[in-house]
C-alpha cells in the first residue's frame, strides 16, 4: 500500500527529542523578558515540541515533556513560567530556568531535557 511518506521514512507524527543546529526560531523580542514561548517544528524526520524561556539576552530551551508523566508542561499557550521558575501545570513541579532541574514536585531530582538554543544577532536559533 502506498502511503504519504516515502518507503522507510518516518511519519510526520513521529515525536522528536532533538533538532538540527541552525534552525531560526525568530526574533528574541517575540518573547518578553522572563516569559516563554512554545515551538513546534515540523521536520522531515517528525515533529518536535519544545519551549524557550527568555532571561534578558539569554535563552534556555527544553523539550516540552515533563519528567513526571511525560505530559507537555503548559495547558495554556506559552504558560511555562511562574514566579521566576518553570512550572508544570499538571501537578505543580517547579524547575530551575537555567538548568531544568526539578526543585519541587513529584519529579524532584529529575530534570527537563535541554533543547540547545542560543541568540545570534537578535535571533533565536537552535544550537
Ligand atoms: S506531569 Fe508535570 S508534574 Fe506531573
Amino acid at each position: 500500500m502506498l502511503g504519504r511518506f516515502p518507503q522507510g521514512a518516518a511519519p510526520l507524527t513521529e515525536r522528536l527529542t532533538a533538532t538540527p543546529a541552525g534552525v531560526s526560531l525568530g526574533a528574541l523580542d517575540q518573547i518578553a523578558d522572563g516569559a516563554a514561548r512554545s515551538f513546534v517544528l515540523e521536520l522531515l524526520a517528525g515533529r518536535f515540541h519544545g519551549f524557550v524561556v527568555r532571561c534578558g539576552h539569554e535563552v534556555f530551551g527544553y523539550l516540552d515533556k515533563c519528567p513526571h508523566l511525560g505530559l507537555p508542561l503548559a495547558q495554556k499557550l506559552d504558560d511555562y513560567v511562574a514566579a521566576g521558575q518553570i512550572a508544570c501545570s499538571w501537578h505543580g513541579a517547579l524547575f530551575d530556568i537555567a538548568t531544568g532541574a526539578c526543585l519541587v514536585g513529584p519529579c524532584y531530582g529529575a530534570g527537563l531535557t535541554p533543547w540547545p538554543v542560543r541568540v545570534e544577532a537578535g535571533t533565536i536559533v537552535t544550537a
